[in-house]
C-alpha cells in the first residue's frame, strides 16, 4: 500500500501579488467557515477571526457553531477539540506541528500504564492533552475552570490529575483536595521565574503581578491574581492598578492594550536565552498559512471515531458544568 507523505504548506504556491487578509475574508465566507483564535496567536490572526477567546470559550464555540469548516488558529489538541465536539465538520488547522509540551509529554499509552496504580480514582485531566488521554479521563478541565471541576467530584473520591504539575498544585491549594500529579508542564510557563519576576516587581512597585495557572508555584504565590488568559483579560480590563505585570504568553497582550489603552502592560521576563516568553508552538500559525488552510481545506484533523466518541463523554461532562 503505498504510504502518503505527510502534508506541509506550500508556501510557494501563493501568489505574491495577493492580499492575504481579503482572500481570507473571501475564502472564510466560499467556505462557510468559522475562524476560531486563542489569545497567544498573532495579532493579525486574531484580527481576523470570528471568535478570540481561551481553551474554554474556543471549545465553547467550536460546539455551538453551525459552519460547515472550522479553522482553528491554535494548537493541535485544541482543534481536535473541536473535532471530537463537531464531527461533521471539517477542522483544519494552519500547521499541523502545532503541538504542546503538556500534550506531547503525556503519550496516552504511557498515561494508560502509570494510571493502573490508581484503579479507585477519578481521572481530571487538562484539556491540553490528546483525544487519547481524554479517553482515559473521568471529565476534563481548562485553567478556567479547572476548580469548579475538581469540586463537582465528591469529596470521598481520590484524584489523578494530569497533566499539568503546576495547574494541578495550583488547584489542590485553592481546593483543599490531594491529588495525584502526572509530571507534566508547560515549556513557556517554566520560563518565568520567582527570581526574574521579583526583581521585575521592585522595578516596578505599582505595578499588580497577574500569572496563568500553569506557572510555578513560586511564581503564583507571589501574583495579585492567578487566573486562565481569559480571566487575566477580564482582570485586567476591571482593575484599578495603571500598571500590570503579566505572567502569561505574550500574545494575550494585545487583547489586554485594547481593553487597557491608559495601563502599563509589561511582559513578564522568561529566563530563556531570547526572552521572550513566546509559545513556539502558537507561534507556527501565520496568516500565509491560514489562507493556505482556507483554500486547500487541509491540514484536516481527523480522528477514529471509537477514540473520539470515547473523548467526547468526558469533555461534555465538563461542558455540561456550564
Ligand atoms: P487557557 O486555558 O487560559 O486558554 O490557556 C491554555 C493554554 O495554555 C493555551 O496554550
Ligand atoms: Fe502548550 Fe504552553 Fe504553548 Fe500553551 S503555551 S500551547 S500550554 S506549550
Amino acid at each position: 500500500m503505498a504510504i502518503s507523505a505527510p502534508y506541509l504548506p506550500d508556501l510557494e504556491s501563493i501568489d505574491p501579488s495577493l492580499d492575504l487578509i481579503e482572500e481570507i475574508h473571501r475564502l472564510r465566507k466560499v467556505r462557510k467557515a468559522l475562524i476560531l483564535a486563542h489569545y497567544y496567536q498573532e495579532p493579525e490572526i486574531q484580527d481576523l477571526a470570528d471568535f478570540v477567546g481561551d481553551s474554554l470559550q474556543l471549545s465553547q464555540q467550536a460546539a455551538k457553531t453551525d459552519a460547515e469548516v472550522i479553522a482553528f488558529c491554535g494548537v493541535h489538541f485544541m482543534a481536535e477539540t473541536a473535532k471530537i465536539l463537531s464531527p461533521g465538520k471539517k477542522v483544519v488547522i494552519p500547521d499541523m506541528d502545532a503541538g504542546c509540551s503538556l500534550a506531547d509529554r503525556c503519550p496516552a499509552d504511557q498515561f494508560g500504564e502509570w494510571l493502573k496504580q490508581f484503579p479507585d480514582h477519578e481521572v481530571v485531566s487538562y484539556i491540553n492533552c490528546s483525544a487519547g488521554v481524554k479517553a482515559l479521563s473521568t471529565i476534563i478541565c481548562t485553567s478556567s475552570n479547572a476548580v469548579r471541576v475538581v469540586e463537582s467530584i465528591p469529596a470521598h473520591k481520590q484524584i489523578v490529575f494530569a497533566p499539568d504539575r503546576h495547574l494541578g498544585r495550583w488547584v489542590m491549594k485553592q481546593t483543599g483536595r490531594d491529588m495525584a500529579l502526572w509530571p507534566g508542564f508547560c515549556i513557556v510557563h517554566e520560563q518565568f521565574t520567582a527570581k526574574r519576576v521579583a526583581a521585575m516587581k521592585v522595578r516596578h512597585p505599582d505595578a499588580k503581578l497577574i500569572a496563568h495557572p500553569e506557572c510555578e508555584a513560586t511564581v503564583s504565590q507571589m501574583a495579585d491574581f492567578v487566573g486562565s488568559t481569559a480571566a487575566l483579560l477580564n482582570f485586567v480590563a476591571k482593575d484599578p492598578a495603571k500598571a500590570f505585570i503579566v505572567a502569561t504568553e505574550a500574545g494575550i497582550l494585545h487583547q489586554m492594550k485594547q481593553r487597557r489603552p491608559d495601563a502599563e502592560l509589561i511582559p513578564a521576563p522568561a529566563d530563556s536565552g531570547c526572552n521572550c516568553s513566546l509559545c513556539p508552538y502558537m507561534k507556527l500559525n501565520t496568516i500565509e498559512k491560514l489562507y493556505l488552510a482556507l483554500r486547500d481545506l487541509r491540514p484536516e484533523i481527523t480522528l477514529d471515531e471509537e477514540l473520539r466518541r470515547r473523548a467526547l463523554v468526558p469533555v461534555e461532562r465538563m461542558l455540561a458544568l456550564g
